[in-house]
């Protein structure tokens, strides 16, 4: 198929969509004049930044249906759950939460409860919802967000549960209207799904192969949000080093900042997550070269043991992540770095964690989000035998955090009495401060009044906790 052609069918999807929104839009206003409010909404989003993303689009749906914010959960005439099922902990929380919405749905049947994301694309959560929570409204999953506006008018026509899952994706979607959380900073998925297959991994069987945008819907997405207000990207995929493969144009990652670094307006750039085995040279020097890109990169490194690695299907060693990290260096030689870190894979010794420990020392990494290993059913490294005891994984994951913490801190020692530039991100009421972010991604608090959210200043930083900086506006 031509691209022309799919081009066509994104556009008549899109108004296809839009005549939807504006039959519920009809309807909710039907209810306003009748019970003199406005319907109200919340959205809980589970996981990762994809996610997040995938919320702001639901969130620009709903408030073209008609809908505005309820304040908390219990309020709402529509929830909606955006889950995650990279651990078990989150999805536990979503079967949890659901099982109270049974009483609230029971006081109120005008309720509407809907659930989507990763978790909906698995087979079992299909049948437990079908069979234990039979008060859910609507269900889709990671494939067609954009058909939200169908599905719910299809539940309110026939008052049934709604089940749309797909197994794959068909075409992307551009334009869906949607609602950014910060008017200043947003993020702009450059591709979708995960080829990698890390053995621990359930995210390539529910968010399907990779592909990635076109160079000219993200550059032009990007240009229209510089000219609304944003001032900081972060650019959005799975595996950001592979971006480019399978279009027709002749684009890579490393070449894909450098046309977005060009962008008259914007002032900083970031993404995440990298593969280190897709790591370029090329993306090293672009990130050297283009002054917006943040001082920063996210490259989990998940384990340290070569032989874990090796079972994680990780294609790469413990040294050759650490010669990574040793060229990126010396390009750039003040550059914050952040990692993954998974403590328990089948079979893992403390032995083996020591390794990982290694790394971390030798990395010294500027923050690290640490994880148990959950064992995700459908995954290969569920099959594995040897699934590590509790107390060794807790063991391990204290070797870990041990060796980060430390790091860590003496890292934001170094800044204190130094200024740098901050991008002023939330105002805390009470307190009186704002947080925002230095371009290498560390926190800082400090004092200052809420007219300087959305802008970059100097503020000197004065002292610091493990995970934040303080300081003062300049
Ligand atoms: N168990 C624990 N952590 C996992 N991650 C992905 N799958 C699992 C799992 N089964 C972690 C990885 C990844 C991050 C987004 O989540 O560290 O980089
Ligand atoms: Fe999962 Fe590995 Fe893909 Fe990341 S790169 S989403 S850890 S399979």
């Amino acid at each position: 198929m031509g691209h022309r052609e799919e081009i066509k069918v994104s556009e008549e999807e899109l108004l296809l969509q839009k005549h939807f929104i504006e039959k519920i839009r009809n309807i909710n206003l039907e209810f306003e004049q009748k019970h003199g409010r406005k319907k109200t909404m919340f959205i809980s989003t589970f996981g990762c930044q994809m996610n997040a993303r995938d919320s702001e689009k639901l969130d620009g749906m709903l408030k073209e249906m008609g809908y505005i914010n309820a304040q908390e959960e219990k309020d709402a005439d529509f929830i909606i759950y955006n889950t995650c099922c990279v651990r078990e902990n989150a999805e536990n929380k979503v079967y949890g939460n659901l099982g109270y919405l049974k009483k609230a749905k029971e006081k109120n049947p005008e309720l509407k409860i809907a659930l989507c994301g990763c978790m909906m694309q698995q087979d079992i959560v299909i049948e437990t919802i079908k069979k234990t929570y039979k008060h859910v409204d609507i269900v889709f999953g990671t494939f067609n967000l954009y058909k939200f506006p169908e599905l719910v008018y299809a539940n309110i026509e026939t008052g049934e549960s709604i089940f749309d899952i797909w197994k794959e994706h068909k075409e992307i979607i551009e334009d869906l209207p949607s609602i950014r959380k910060y008017p200043f900073k947003a993020s702009v998925n450059i591709m979708f799904g995960c080829n990698n297959f890390c053995s621990y991994c359930i995210v390539p069987y529910v968010r399907g192969r990779e592909r990635s945008r076109k160079s000219e819907d993200i550059l032009k997405e990007i240009r229209e949000l510089v000219a609304d207000g944003v001032v900081e990207v972060t650019l959005l995929g799975q595996n950001v080093n592979s971006y480019g493969k399978g279009l027709d144009e002749d684009i890579d990652f490393a070449r894909l900042l450098r046309k977005v670094n060009e962008i008259e307006g914007l002032e900083r750039i970031r993404f995440m997550t990298s593969h280190p085995k897709d790591l370029s040279d090329e993306l090293i020097f672009a990130m050297r070269d283009c002054e917006k890109i943040c001082n920063h990169i996210h490259l989990p490194f998940q384990a340290g043991n070569n032989e874990i690695l090796k079972k994680m299907n990780r294609h790469y060693t413990k040294e050759h992540y650490l010669h990574i990290i040793e060229k990126i260096r010396k390009e750039i030689p003040d550059i914050a770095l952040t990692t993954d870190i998974i403590v328990g894979f089948p079979g893992e010794t403390l032995e083996q964690v020591e390794d990982t420990v290694d790394v971390v020392k030798k990395a010294r990494f500027s923050g690290a989000f640490t994880f148990i290993y959950s064992k995700r059913t459908g995954t290969p490294a569920a099959k594995m035998e040897e699934q590590v005891d509790e107390e060794t994984v807790k063991k391990g994951f204290n070797m870990v955090l041990d060796a980060l913490n430390p790091i860590i801190l003496d890292i934001n020692k170094q800044k204190v009495g130094k200024t740098y530039k901050v991008l002023a991100e939330e105002y805390d009421e009470e307190s009186k401060t704002l947080k925002g972010r230095l371009t290498d991604n560390s926190l800082v608090h400090f004092s200052g009044g809420e007219r300087l959210i959305g802008h970059i200043i100097d503020v000197k930083i004065t002292d610091c906790k493990t995970f934040y900086l303080i300081g003062k506006v300049l």
